[in-house]
């Protein structure tokens, strides 16, 4: 039999006729509850929450937290190295947060969601700060007493801001956008 010739019984989009418009599961999203995923960072400092937190303090929470996996001076390991000064002109050899990361507020918006990786949203917002704070410091991007909060954080400017570039091409062989 040709497919058009199959009867289906229902509604122009396809559903039966004697489909609901609603099931009726659930319940409306409070704003309360949007609000718990709504944690993004933009590289401008948009969306970073209120609190603060030194170098100093990112020590203790670096060497609890983060020193298993990244090591003590952040390029031992075994995971992930954060530190390196390497200045590089069409490749960096490591791609770290020293060396390649353009934005420091992307610390935020990565270490709030995915660190310390097995146990992922157990640092209050102070402690965040702190730890961004050290890490900067480990990169000598920051100085020892310096602070993190919403307003200082998007004030850094990383070394590899300057190497990249909006890819504002259009076409090529690819589909017209
Ligand atoms: C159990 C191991 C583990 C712990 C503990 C841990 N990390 Fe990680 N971290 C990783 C792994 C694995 C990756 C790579 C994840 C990936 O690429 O998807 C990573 C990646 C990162 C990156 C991104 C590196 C890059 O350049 O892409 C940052 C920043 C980071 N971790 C910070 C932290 C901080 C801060 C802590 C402590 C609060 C922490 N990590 C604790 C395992 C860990």
């Amino acid at each position: 039999m040709a497919p058009e010739e199959v009867a289906v019984a229902g509604t122009a989009e396809g559903l039966p006729a004697h489909a609901p418009d609603r099931f009726g599961f659930g319940t409306e999203a409070s704003d309360a509850r949007v609000a718990l995923w709504d944690i993004d960072v933009r590289p401008d400092g948009q969306g970073l929450p209120p609190g603060r937190g030194s170098v100093a303090q990112g020590r203790d929470v670096f060497n609890i937290h983060c020193v298993a996996c990244h090591g003590p001076t952040g390029t031992e390991g075994p995971n992930d190295r954060l530190v390196d000064s390497e200045q590089w002109d069409a490749v960096p050899s490591t791609r770290t947060v020293g060396n390649y990361w353009p934005y420091a507020t992307t610390l935020y918006d990565y270490i709030r969601k995915a660190m310390p990786q097995l146990t992922p949203g157990i640092l209050s917002d102070d402690q965040v700060y702190a730890v961004i704070a050290y890490i900067l410091w480990m990169n000598e991007i920051v100085s020892e007493d310096a602070v993190m909060d919403a307003e200082t954080l998007p004030a850094v400017i990383m070394p590899a801001r300057d190497k990249f570039v909006v890819d504002d091409r259009i076409g090529g062989t690819g589909p017209i956008r």
